[in-house]
């Protein structure tokens, strides 16, 4: 670490990395910060990593980087906001790009919903909004709450800061509101508003904000309600989460039902029956951007039928009924001034493009992904080169082309390293089964790569896995390079390793201290229950990530018997369990493949082991408990009438049960339409028990 070197003493190659390293840190400590009530630096020592980083890239202009710390806007808020459990989840949008991403989906659509070819869909149209989402609840017509998105499913209680914006009533205007309902929407800042917010902070020396976006969350992020008051902050109403009674069967009245109770909403917003006719939605929209006096970034489509929306549901984060059709990136150009390659935890090996810092649609930008080495011949992009970057919403910014090279006296081409740059094992393409190389070259070096081995472990303790506090990177890195923490397991025996080691106890060391250190123990114990999802994303194995291990544990509940099925896979490829585990809906055969290969390695094993006797995994939660299908294994077949075949898988699995393949005698149900054959001769042989399609409805409803 290059911590202890003095700015002026660092070569340019340190600076990089320990700007890298600040962000990093700067980025835990404000989550701790904000997130909990007790963060993990000091104000002290984190105002010494803000001024180094500061330091640093005054000396180093060109290697600012576009996320830098230095960039964050908004008066840091002393206190955490409460939190908030949304009544529904708050989801996001995924993403067309392309007319035929858009017919893609009005297609999904159809198909999903199994509509006769002659059968109009009609899916609305209106600009999304470049804003933050918030979420208002009203109780008998009163604003009882304020929520922002947070992860979806908890956001931040911002209830006295929407209070003070003008475009959300206190009180319901009109009639027909339900009794208890949450309002969804946009707080957004006008560009004009923006202009003069920002002329004012810096006539007051103060920093001015990036982007009418940012300036819009650091106003409904104020500690101070009054202060929020004071920012022209609006809301547009289109959406709604939880509510006590149905009011509307459609997107389009039920837009008109926000707006007759007092909510702004979209005047763009409008109605089509074609693709075409939200093509050409979408053409005048592009065309009209530029003098709406807000930022959009593109056009969200909806389903318009509420009850087809119902039944098209969600896959994990996204609607199936509704898709965001975004505008084209943002572009610049700049010089290519170096290509470094990075290692990742699964060993693969990017190459990543360090620019002359250049803005992009007003952010900052100093890195571009090249993806892997075919991208580079492809773009054949050299150091030195002019290229063109562009940047799209929050994707990381792309290298597109180069502009009339001029080579004279340069370098050749780059070379992908063919071995790993930080162990010096092998790094390889491997083969599919067709024999064709993978683009990615990835370390062979596996555990002994010290970079795989590292980020590994501070996958294990990040936020989305085991969420232990107070051990971010820069712990890791430390224990690491001490060998004291090298597998998972040794993190629950710190004390003891720390020891063995031959260092002086914890509270000891520098940047420690007895608090510290203790509360340090102390989160490392708490974790010693685990809940299933974020231990197995924490396991860090390839093609399973946060939603495969959420589906997992929801699916199975008992971590047990998720393990033994993947044991079972593993010796038994195709069998039974391997179906089992294919079959749930939203698992591809790139997991189940994955964990079989985990389960197959014996230091895994190992590993397993020995963690297992310093934690309890905790069972996880069936999605809807008085489920009567949660847990159980269903299969379908013959012909379904009421509904297609999708949308009955996606229907028992949204209630818990796992649906399968092919009957066993593990199979709980088996749904069985007319033409049923095999699988219903194979049930009734093994005593499953058989319904017909009515009779499933009939056992699920309600549930
Ligand atoms: S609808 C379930 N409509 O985009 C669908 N979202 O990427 C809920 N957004 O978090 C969202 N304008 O903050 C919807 N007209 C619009 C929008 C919009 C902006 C934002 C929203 C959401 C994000 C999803």
């Amino acid at each position: 670490m290059n911590g202890d070197i003095a700015v002026d003493d660092l070569t340019e190659a340190q600076a990089r990395k320990e700007l890298a390293r600040l962000v990093t840190e700067l980025k835990l400590a404000d989550a701790s910060y904000y997130g909990e009530d007790d963060p993990h630096l000091s104000d002290a020592e984190y105002d010494a990593l803000r001024l180094r980083n500061l330091a640093i890239e005054a000396r180093f202009p060109h290697l600012k980087r576009s996320d830098s710390p230095s960039e964050r806007v908004g008066a840091p808020i002393s206190d955490g906001f409460g939190k908030i459990e949304h009544g529904v989840p708050m989801l996001s949008l995924d993403n067309a790009f392309t007319d035929e991403d858009v017919q893609d989906f009005a297609e999904r659509v159809r198909r999903f919903l199994g509509l006769a070819a002659d059968e109009v869909v009609e899916i609305t149209a209106e600009p999304k909004i470049d804003g933050l989402s918030l979420s208002l609840t009203y109780e008998n017509g009163k604003l009882i709450r304020g929520a922002t998105r947070g992860d979806g499913a908890v956001g931040e209680d911002v209830t006295a800061n929407a209070r003070t914006l003008d475009d959300v009533p206190k009180t319901l205007a009109g009639t027909g509101w339900p009794r208890r309902i949450e309002i969804r929407g946009e707080v957004y800042m006008s560009n004009a508003d923006f202009a003069a917010l920002n002329e004012a902070e810096a006539a007051a020396g103060r920093k001015q904000y990036m982007n009418p976006r940012n300036a819009a969350a650091g106003g409904l992020r104020q500690k101070d309600p009054a202060v929020t008051a004071q920012r022209p902050l609006k809301f547009y109403a289109y959406a709604w989460g939880a509510v006590s009674e149905p009011f509307a069967e459609t997107q389009l009245e039920a837009v008109a039902a926000l707006a007759s109770w007092g909510f702004q909403t979209n005047d763009l917003f409008q109605a089509h029956e074609t693709v075409n006719g939200l093509l050409s939605a979408y053409r005048d929209m592009v065309e009209r951007r530029a003098g709406l006096g807000y930022d959009i970034d593109g056009v969200v489509y909806k389903v318009n039928r509420l009850d087809w929306q119902q039944r098209l549901g969600k896959v994990s984060r996204f609607p199936r009924w509704a898709i965001a059709h975004k505008f084209p990136a943002e572009k610049a150009i700049t010089t290519l001034e170096a290509i470094d390659v990075q290692v990742g935890r699964t060993g693969s090996l990017t190459p990543v493009a360090r620019l002359n810092p250049i803005t992009v649609g007003g952010v900052v930008v100093s890195n571009a992904t090249l993806h892997n080495e075919e991208e580079i011949e492809r773009l054949d992009v050299r150091v030195g080169d002019q290229v063109e970057i562009q940047r799209a919403g929050d994707v990381i910014p792309q290298v597109l082309r180069v502009i009339d090279p001029d080579r004279a006296g340069r370098p050749g081409p780059f070379e992908m390293p063919d071995v790993c740059p930080e162990c010096g094992s092998a790094a390889v393409r491997e083969l599919d089964d067709k024999g064709k190389a993978d683009v990615r070259r990835r370390c062979t070096g596996g555990l002994i790569c010290p970079a795989q081995v590292k980020e590994r472990l501070k996958h294990f303790v990040s936020r989305k896995a085991l969420d232990i506090d107070g051990l971010g990177a820069k712990q890791i890195e430390l224990f690491y390079d001490r060998g004291i923490v090298t597998a998972p397991q040794h993190i629950f025996q710190l004390p003891a390793r720390i020891a063995a080691a031959g260092f002086e106890p914890l509270d000891a060391w520098e940047g420690f201290g007895s608090v510290s250190a203790g509360k340090l123990l102390a989160a490392i114990d708490d974790r010693r229950k685990a809940p299933f999802a974020r231990f197995l994303n924490g396991l860090g194995i390839r093609h399973v990530g946060q939603t495969t291990s959420d589906l997992f544990s929801r699916t199975f509940v008992e971590w047990r018997a998720f393990w033994a099925a993947v044991e079972e896979a593993r010796d038994a490829p195709g069998g039974d369990a391997e179906q089992a585990l294919t079959a749930i809906d939203g698992i591809g055969g790139a997991a189940v493949g994955a964990l079989k290969a985990f389960a197959a390695e014996p230091h895994n094993q190992d590993m397993m082991a020995e963690l297992l006797e310093e934690l309890e995994i905790q069972d996880g939660e069936a999605p809807a408990s008085e489920s009567p299908v949660a847990g159980k294994t269903v299969v379908f077949t013959g012909t379904l009438e009421a509904m297609t075949r999708d949308e009955a898988k996606a229907r028992a699995t949204s209630l818990g049960a796992k649906v399968s393949g092919s009957v066993s005698k593990r199979t709980d149900i088996l749904v069985a339409g007319p033409g049923a054959g095999s699988k219903l001769k194979k049930a009734q042989e093994l005593g499953v028990q058989v319904m017909t399609e009515a009779e499933w409805i009939d056992f699920v409803s309600g549930a």
